[in-house]
C-alpha cells in the first residue's frame, strides 16, 4: 500500500491506471478509523480494482468551537488497518496541500435546503464544508465508485445530489451503519464518551427502533416522535431533533410516502450523537 501526501505524486500514480481501464474506488474519511469506515474499504475492494481511502481532517466543515483542533489524528494506526483490508493507495494531504491558499480558497460547493435542516440547523456552513472536500476529492482522484456510510444520512443525501447536478461520472455507494453489538453507531466521537455516558448511549439507537416500529404499527408520526423526544429527554439525552423525513431526498413526508427515514440528533453530556433509521410506512 501507498501512502501519499503530494497531489503531483497521486496524479502521477493514478493516471497510468485509469488509462489501463482499472476500476478506482474512493473512500473519502476523516481518519481514526474504526470498524464503519474498514466497512466502506471492504466494500470498495470487493467491487474494484484499485481502491484510494483518503484521511485529511476538513477545516472547512467544522464550525467555531467545534472539535477540530482536538479531533483524533491517528495516521500510523490508521495506514495499519487500511492496509490489512486490502487498500492500495492512502491520500493524506495537509491542509496546506488542499488549500494552498489559505484563507483565499474561494471556491465552494454548496447544495442548498438539502444541507439546511437537521444537522445543517445546528452546524451552518458544514455541508458546504463537506461538498467542497468532497467535489476537491473527485476531481483529484477521479474514481468510478464512491462509498459512503449511511449513518452520516443528510451527508450522503447531500453528496448524491451534488454528483447528480454536477454530473459527476461517480457512482455512489450508502454503506449500511455499522454497530456495536449494543446497537451504538460506531462513531470516532463516541470515543468522547465516559463510561458511564457509554452506557447510556445505546438507548439513542433503541428509542429510534421503539419509533420506527410505533409508525410502522399505524402510530401517527407526531405521537410516535412525541413519545421517542420523551424518551430520549428520560434518558439522559438533550435532543437536538428527531424528526421523520422522505428517505431520497429528506423532503416533508405526504401522505403518499412510504419510504422514509427517522433520523435524530442528541447530546450526551458534551457529546453529540447522530443516528437514524429507514422506515417503511403501512
Ligand atoms: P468520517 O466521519 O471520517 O467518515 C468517513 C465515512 O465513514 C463517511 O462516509 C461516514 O458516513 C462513514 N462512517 C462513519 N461511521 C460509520 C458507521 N458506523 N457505519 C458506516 N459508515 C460509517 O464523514 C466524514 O468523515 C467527512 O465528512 C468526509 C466525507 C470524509 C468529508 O470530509
Amino acid at each position: 500500500m501507498l501512502t501519499l501526501h503530494d497531489i503531483t505524486e497521486l496524479r502521477a500514480h493514478l493516471t497510468p491506471l485509469r488509462r489501463d481501464g482499472q476500476r478506482i474506488a474512493l473512500v473519502p474519511t476523516m481518519g481514526n478509523l474504526h470498524a464503519g469506515h474498514l466497512a466502506l474499504i471492504d466494500a470498495a475492494r470487493r467491487d474494484a480494482d484499485v481502491v484510494v481511502a483518503t484521511i485529511f481532517v476538513n477545516p472547512l466543515q467544522f464550525g467555531a468551537g467545534e472539535d477540530f483542533e482536538h479531533y483524533p489524528r491517528t495516521l500510523d494506526t490508521d495506514t495499519q488497518a487500511l492496509a490489512s483490508h486490502g487498500c492500495d493507495i492512502v491520500f493524506a494531504p495537509s491542509a496546506e496541500t488542499l488549500y494552498p491558499q489559505g484563507r483565499d480558497h474561494l471556491t465552494q460547493v454548496s447544495v442548498p435546503q438539502i444541507s439546511e435542516g437537521l444537522c445543517g440547523a445546528n452546524r451552518p456552513g458544514h455541508f458546504t464544508g463537506v461538498a467542497t472536500v468532497v467535489s476537491l476529492l473527485f476531481h483529484l482522484v477521479q474514481p468510478d465508485i464512491a462509498y459512503f456510510g449511511r449513518k452520516d444520512y443528510q451527508q450522503l443525501t447531500v453528496i448524491r445530489k451534488m454528483v447528480a447536478d454536477l454530473h459527476f461520472p461517480i457512482d455512489i455507494v450508502g454503506v449500511p451503519t455499522q454497530r456495536a453489538e449494543d446497537g451504538l453507531a460506531l462513531s470516532s466521537r463516541n470515543g468522547y464518551l465516559s463510561a458511564a455516558e457509554r452506557q447510556r448511549a445505546p438507548a439513542l439507537y433503541r428509542i429510534l427502533c421503539q419509533v420506527r416500529d410505533a409508525l410502522q404499527d399505524g402510530d401517527t408520526p407526531a405521537s410516535a416522535l412525541r413519545e421517542g423526544l420523551a424518551n430520549l429527554v428520560a434518558e439522559g439525552f438533550k435532543p437536538d431533533y428527531l424528526e421523520l423525513r422522505r428517505a431520497q431526498d429528506l423532503g416533508p413526508v405526504a401522505l403518499d410516502t412510504r419510504e422514509t427515514i427517522l433520523l435524530a440528533a442528541a447530546h450526551l453530556g458534551t457529546t453529540r450523537l447522530i443516528d437514524n433509521l429507514p422506515v417503511s410506512l403501512p
